[in-house]
């Protein structure tokens, strides 16, 4: 049987995140953070010196980068030479250049196809920027993820202190990431939109419950017994 897909998208800080994890241990669909993908390419051009703001330099080095995807734990990990990234690619510096590699049209087809390829492993859930639209864009199971600014910077904040990233104040973290939703809603190719036919979830006020909920009562029937 075909692979089944739960394709979630949304901007940073909406909680797609959480939402992807629970619901794909809930049903046994594995967890993919196809943004992680975009990070891995981001840190290894920021590694090996390449301007991310040239985008035949990023284009013609992330043809080279090797990424291993393995089935882990209820996810898909990604090895780079061996090594996990880790909080390596949280950080503020690779978000301040992650969106202008997710720019490049090179860099966007070679992840799309190692997304496309993931369902050799089994059901998925993925959860990006253009999951619903361009790479998963047939799924019967599609969302949109929003929540406030305000909320999303302050759920951002306070995973980046817990996790010992970094520590700016709710105002930077906010600026930050709407110049990265400005990036990745008004890029030419795949931009962050809302798909005609998602479901569209607004976190804001609601508990990580109630969304996953949400995501589950309008999954396929079949999908829930299964
Ligand atoms: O979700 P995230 O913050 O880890 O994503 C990192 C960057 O990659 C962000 O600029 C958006 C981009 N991205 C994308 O363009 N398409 C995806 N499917 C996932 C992420």
């Amino acid at each position: 049987m075909d692979s089944r897909v739960i394709a979630i998208d949304g901007p940073s800080g909406a909680g797609k995140s959480s939402v992807s994890k629970r619901v794909g241990k809930q049903l046994g669909f594995l967890h993919v953070d196809s943004g992680a993908l975009y990070r891995i390419m981001t840190w290894q051009c920021l590694e090996n010196g390449i301007d991310t703001s040239d985008p035949a330099a990023v284009a013609a080095f992330a043809q080279g980068v090797e990424v291993e995807c393995r089935p882990e734990d209820g996810a898909i990990a990604y090895y780079v030479k061996g090594e996990t990234p880790g909080d390596r690619i949280r950080t503020p510096e690779i978000n301040a250049h992650a969106s202008h590699v997710a720019t490049v049209k090179e860099v966007r087809e070679r992840i799309t196809a190692i997304l496309r390829g993931m369902t050799q492993y089994g059901d998925l859930v993925v959860e990006g920027r253009d999951i619903t639209t361009a790479v998963f864009p047939d799924s019967p199971a599609r969302f949109y993820l929003t929540a406030s600014a305000e909320a999303r910077a302050a759920r951002r904040q306070k995973e980046e202190v817990e996790k010992g990233i970094a520590n700016q104040s709710a105002e930077a973290v906010k600026a930050s990431l709407l110049a990265r939703d400005k990036i990745d809603s008004t890029r030419k190719y795949a931009p962050l939109r809302k798909a005609d036919g998602v479901l569209e979830v607004d976190s804001t006020s609601l508990t990580l419950d109630q969304v996953v909920d949400a995501v589950l009562a309008a999954l396929p029937a079949d999908w829930k017994t299964a």
